[in-house]
């Protein structure tokens, strides 16, 4: 049965009347360029075959009543008022709070809000690396905007969630709701920021995308809250510093906000020129804070309180080996240049080329970035002597999926490689505990794919 039939059928049962709508929000890979969005440069990710759907009816007062279609999450009811206060750190209903809270606080409905009763089915794998949480959030703004009259341009949208998600405590970019927001069948999307824009290129000739998951749950609550909110925060910590100390090699006048403002347009300096500057100005071992505090003339506790607050209102701690600002900026440029290089390539149909680039990428997320785990690289060396042209991690990392791009007529034979190197020897060896349920689905072809989309479901069907 469709997922829409499906949903249907639910909506009835539980809710006894007919649905009016249907509304689905994708998932997505990210082909190159991995933890730029946040310091605003570019990235290259497509929505996928993948998505978060739902069935819904606005209600009349201003309750919202979001049910799991299979049953395993339960359902959330909350009321959709001014301030809406989350449920405790890691709940899922914290995602529709989100989208609900950042449309109530973009100021154009007023109060009473309109409610709506809704039942979900979601085929993007939980903490996967591909953006359920994301795609839940963009959901359930279109779910919530449709309710009360109201609809976004497209660009409008994917800035609303963006900044609506940090609600539940990750620092992220835009990456995500916008590919989610503004997937194209066919197309990769290469995002820019300030001004936010989106570009499609066509897939290269004859090569797919395959997906494979480390089965390394890469959640973005709790724990796993502080290591992804690390690493904007490095960022933000290496920019301070180079705001400060880059002026002097500048030969144009700049204020460095982002670590994306560094171009050779802003700098007036070539990319070798940005990089002996940068990298004399930066010193290859981990910052204290102290040590920031004093480059920025100023004590811990601003430095903190500027840069490095986490949700609960608590400073990151120092890291032990303290705070890797060249790494992370060597990264950043070099990944930047990537993406530039690959959009590139992309037009040309150059799929050698792109898979070079994504095998050069993942290795800056592993050594520069820290953002890898030993199960992603294995699964992308894996990947690569399976006959992959370029294999990376995708996503925020630390578990999660990787992304191969593969020829064509060799899908077949690679997915078998990574079922018996990866899932049959080195995820037993290694994770005994994982079991064979769960690396039944776990290596797939993901399809770049359309975004969003609310339906009435009387003129649809
Ligand atoms: C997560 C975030 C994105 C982006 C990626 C890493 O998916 O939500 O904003 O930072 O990690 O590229």
């Amino acid at each position: 049965m469709e997922i829409k039939e499906f949903l249907i059928n639910k909506f009835k049962d539980i809710f006894h009347r007919d649905p009016v709508y249907f509304a689905f929000a994708p998932g997505r890979t990210n082909l190159i360029g991995e933890h730029l969005d946040y310091n605003n440069c570019p990235v290259f990710p497509f929505a996928i075959d993948l998505r978060i759907s739902a069935c819904f009816s606005c209600r009349d007062d201003n309750v919202i009543r979001i049910v799991d279609a299979d049953g395993i999450h339960g359902e959330r009811t909350f009321e959709a008022v001014d301030s809406v206060a989350p449920y405790p750190g890691g709940d899922w209903g914290n995602y529709p709070k989100a989208a609900v809270q950042g449309i109530i606080s973009d100021g154009k409905i007023k109060a009473p809000y309109r409610g709506f009763d809704a039942v979900i089915y979601s085929t993007v794998p939980a903490a996967g690396g591909m953006s359920s949480s994301s795609a839940f959030v963009v959901l359930s703004s279109l779910l919530f905007s449709t309710a009360n009259g109201i609809s976004y341009p497209k660009m409008e949208l994917s800035a609303l969630t963006a900044a609506a998600e940090r609600y539940v405590g990750t620092q992220g970019g835009g990456m995500d709701q916008t590919a989610s927001i503004n997937g194209m069948a066919g197309k990769v999307l290469k995002i820019g920021f300030f001004p936010l824009s989106c570009t499609p290129y066509p897939v290269p000739e004859g090569v797919s995308f395959v997906v494979a998951d480390t089965l390394i749950k890469a959640r973005k609550s709790k724990e796993a809250l502080t290591y992804y909110n690390s690493k904007p925060i490095e960022c933000r910590l290496a920019a301070a510093v180079l705001r400060r100390k880059l002026p002097p090699y500048l030969k144009k006048p700049l204020t460095v906000g982002f670590l994306g403002d560094l171009s050779p347009e802003k700098t007036g300096l070539t990319e070798a020129e940005i990089d002996r500057a940068v990298f004399s100005v930066l010193k290859e071992t981990g910052y204290t804070y102290e040590e920031i505090a004093a480059v920025l003339e100023t004590d811990i506790e601003t430095v903190q309180k500027e840069y490095c607050l986490m949700a609960d209102g608590t400073p990151l701690p120092q890291p032990e080996n303290g705070f890797a600002l060249a790494a992370r900026t060597r990264h950043v440029l070099t990944e930047w240049r990537r993406v530039e290089q690959c959009a590139a390539a992309m037009e040309r149909g150059d799929a050698e080329t792109v898979g070079r680039l994504m095998n050069e990428s993942h290795a800056s997320c592993r050594d520069n970035g820290d953002f890898s785990c030993p199960e992603l690289n294995a699964l992308a060396e894996i990947a690569r002597k399976a006959g992959a042209l370029g294999s990376r991690m995708t996503g925020a990392g630390r578990g999660g999926c990787t992304v191969s791009l593969v020829r064509n007529g060799d899908v077949e034979a690679f997915t078998d490689r990574i079922r018996s190197e990866y899932y049959d020897r080195y995820l037993k060896e290694t994770h005994p505990e994982i079991g064979e349920e769960a690396k039944k689905n776990a290596v797939f072809t993901v399809y770049p794919s359309d975004g969003a989309s609310v339906f009435p479901l009387s003129r649809e069907n």
